[in-house]
């Protein structure tokens, strides 16, 4: 497998650093009680007034092939490509309405924090996890009758990490470029927003 810390200008904890997005999967099935335990670290998550609004629709290769097929079939064709050994796939959802029926407004906020917590756990766990906006929202409310209120935000994809070598070229060369963000100065102002910006 392959190790990508993040090289960070100082040390945030190894957790953080070692979090990255693979697409090098190995074939090896994800036991039942990983899945659970990535899902019980969403379910801790922060929320506005505790209000929990992440949904998750699991989709294990292992227990219902079936339905994995039916999510892996709203995977865009890129994300197919390299998720043929894929042995989950989470849908991350946001319940966007309150008790009161009014938009909630922190529930994508609230329900992508839950989604983190999820790559984080799988991270923790030793496995390979990849969130993707690359599939077909539409597509996947039709097949599984998920109630207009849930809006879908990412798909999350946990498998065994694999070889990068086993990839595409393309897709193995970017498997091990450099890790990049924008700078610290960037994405924080300190005091406020400075005048020039
Ligand atoms: C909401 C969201 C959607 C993403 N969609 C895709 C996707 O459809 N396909 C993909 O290969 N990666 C996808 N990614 C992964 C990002 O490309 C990746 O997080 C980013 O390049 C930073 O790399 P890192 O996670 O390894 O630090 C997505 C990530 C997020 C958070």
């Amino acid at each position: 497998m392959t190790h990508r810390p993040a090289p960070t200008d100082i040390d945030i904890h190894p957790l953080l650093a070692g979090r990255w997005s693979p697409r090098a999967y190995a074939q090896q099935p994800v036991a039942h009680e990983q899945v659970v335990a990535v899902l019980e670290a969403a379910r801790w998550a922060p929320s506005a007034y505790n209000v929990q609004p992440w949904r998750f629709v699991v989709f294990e290769k292992g227990q219902d092939a079936a339905a994995f097929e039916r999510a892996f079939a709203t995977l865009v064709p890129f994300n197919q490509s390299w998720n043929a050994h894929a042995q989950v796939l989470i849908a991350v959802l946001a319940d966007t309405l309150t008790a009161k029926g009014t938009i909630n407004p922190s529930a994508s906020y609230d329900a992508g924090a839950a989604g983190l917590a999820v790559l984080l756990q799988a991270h923790a766990l030793g496995l390979a996890a990849h969130a993707m906006g690359g599939f077909d929202a539409a597509k996947l409310r039709d097949t599984f009758a998920i109630p207009e209120r849930y809006q879908a935000l990412s798909m999350i994809s946990i498998a065994h990490h694999g070889e990068a070598e086993a990839l595409p070229a393309a897709l193995a060369e970017r498997e091990q470029a450099p890790r990049a963000r924008l700078a610290l100065d960037e994405i924080a102002k300190f005091g406020g927003w400075p005048e020039s910006a």
